[in-house]
């Protein structure tokens, strides 16, 4: 594919969220991953649709679990965001543990919750679709609340950026 082409749907923005599953009580079976590709996909019942990279700790939580949170990131969330959920894999280490973070289960799921996020989207998993060279997880959700009246931030051209 030319690389303008990959290079143009940069201009797609994107929300930025840490996507979270597993058990919050046990360091080896819980984790979660930065993710940018992500949208609500339908109203009734309301539902959202996530691409992961089957290698991902994430996802295999996520297929072990069947439940799963989406997180939205603030400036406050920006940097475990960027430089811990993002990068480091729980394949190797628990990122929770890393950034000094004892999470909790969601109100209606048992996976991970950042209890600080300015929206807080519990789902279960319905339907998990191949997508090229990532699967589309989709999740049902059942509760969303926000944490924190902080603005969310957007994922737009490979940066973040804040919206007022
Ligand atoms: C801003 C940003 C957005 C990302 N979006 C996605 C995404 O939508 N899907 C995906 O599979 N990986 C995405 N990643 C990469 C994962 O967050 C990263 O590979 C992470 O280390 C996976 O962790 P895990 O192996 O513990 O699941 C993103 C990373 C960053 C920094």
């Amino acid at each position: 594919m030319d690389s303008n082409v990959i290079e143009l749907l940069n201009e797609l923005p994107q929300p930025l969220a840490m996507v979270l599953a597993g058990d919050p009580n046990e360091p080896k079976r819980r984790g979660g991953m930065t993710a940018a590709w992500l949208s609500r996909v339908s109203w009734e019942p309301p539902m959202v649709a996530i691409s992961i990279a089957p290698e991902r700790h994430t996802y295999q939580l996520i297929k072990d679990y069947r439940c799963f949170t989406v997180n939205l990131v603030s400036k406050s969330l920006e940097d475990i965001a960027l430089n811990v959920f993002g990068v480091l894999s729980g394949w190797d280490l628990d990122k929770f543990e890393a950034v000094g973070l004892k999470p909790t289960s969601g109100r209606a799921v048992t996976a991970p919750i950042i209890a600080n996020s300015p929206l807080i989207v519990e789902c279960k998993l319905v339907n998990e679709v191949p997508v090229g060279d990532h699967v589309m997880i989709v999740g049902e959700v059942v509760d969303a609340y926000k944490g924190s009246d902080e603005v969310p931030l957007i994922y737009y051209r490979d940066i973040v950026v804040t919206v007022k």
